[in-house]
């Protein structure tokens, strides 16, 4: 079977083909780095507008480093969301347009299961359930229990800011440029990560829930001073700069692996599948390694950590066998959807 996924949850226009849920053809991903770096954050409008312009060119190239016509498409799966409400209806309506014209059916994605599904493909994992799903993105930091595909339990989540959203803002502080979470982690190697005394924030009673934006409240209070009057550090020399990347980056981690450790004792999982941009992240591979060896941990292969389609083409295979048939035309897209 093969499956044309379409992915525009944020800022990346993406086209893939994959055959049973499994074997990618091909995998485009058309970036917006460039276009909202200046702004050191992603602009909907702007990204909007860039998804209409790239979105055919990008599925014309899939199509083609696949080697297929349109016509051998027998099934399309485009992200429904979570996700910014204008690059979603981009996706969507393209996809739905490709369903209608191609009288092929339509499967909608949730954008987060696609990330977990992303780190099972190209290889062949066999899970003991319940496992861990630990997704962590720019725009998501969630701790699930999976029994199965398609039955997970929430069990805990961000309460602010996402792992990846607090990077990119502490690097911003920073002066570095967007998306912020890699250039930390390279200015991290070369800093001290017990400098400062960073810790995330505690949320009373619920254990699994995260919290970043005091983590990143503190670096701006080490940076300018608590008043912000500039009465922090008074020159930001490099070795300066990457003392505060290693330490915010420690804490960071350090949290996400505490809670993983955590749950995994809790709901006795052996298995751990992660997936999200942060994933990207060596110092955060090496670190759960050492403090977690026990814990059989699945990573996202190379090109399926940041946002992609053939997650969504490989997770709408399995998605319209177990359904048996494609959603409604009539589908909306989520800005808010719950795994
Ligand atoms: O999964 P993704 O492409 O988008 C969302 O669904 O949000 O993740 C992008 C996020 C950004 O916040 C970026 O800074 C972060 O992943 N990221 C990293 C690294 N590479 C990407 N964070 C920390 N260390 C990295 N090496
Ligand atoms: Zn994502």
């Amino acid at each position: 079977m093969l499956v044309l996924g379409i992915e525009s949850t944020c800022d990346e226009t993406a086209c893939a083909i994959v055959k049973d849920g499994n074997e990618i053809l091909s995998s485009v991903v058309s970036s917006q780095i460039d276009l909202h770096q200046e702004f050191g954050g992603v602009v909907p409008e702007l990204a909007c507008r860039r998804h209409i312009d790239v979105m055919i060119p990008v599925i014309d190239q899939a199509l083609k480093e696949a080697d297929i016509e349109m016509s051998q498409v027998d099934l399309i799966a485009v992200a429904r969301g979570p996700g910014l409400v204008g690059p979603l209806l981009i996706g969507m309506n393209a996809a739905k347009s490709l369903a209608l014209v191609l009288q092929k059916p339509l499967i909608g994605i949730n954008h987060i299961e696609a990330h977990l599904y992303a780190s099972l493909m190209n290889k062949d994992a066999r899970l003991n359930y319940p496992c861990l799903g630990v997704v962590i993105s720019g725009g998501h930091t969630a701790i699930s229990l999976i029994r199965g595909l398609g039955e997970y339990e929430l069990i805990g989540q961000t309460v602010d800011d996402a792992i990846g959203e607090a990077f990119d803002k502490v690097a911003k502080l920073m002066g570095l440029p967007y998306p912020g979470g890699p250039r930390i982690e390279e200015l991290a190697r070369q800093g001290n990560s017990q400098a400062y005394p960073f810790k995330p924030c505690k949320v009373k009673g619920r254990p699994f829930e995260f919290s970043f934006s005091g983590l990143k409240t503190s670096v701006l209070y080490t940076l300018k001073g608590q008043d912000g009057k500039n009465t922090g550090i008074p020159e930001l020399t490099p070795q300066i700069k990457a003392d505060i990347a290693a330490s915010f980056q420690r804490a960071a981690l350090d949290d996400i692996i505490g809670k993983i450790i955590l749950a995994a004792k809790e709901y006795g999982c052996k298995d751990l599948i992660l997936g999200g941009g942060v994933t990207n992240n060596q110092e955060l591979r090496v670190m759960l390694s050492q403090q977690a060896p026990d814990l059989n941990s699945l990573w996202p292969p190379k090109g399926l950590s940041l946002d992609n389609a053939a997650m969504n083409a490989g997770l709408g295979y399995h998605r319209y066998k177990l359904q048996g048939h494609g959603d409604p035309l009539d589908m909306d897209v989520l800005t808010q959807m719950p795994l």
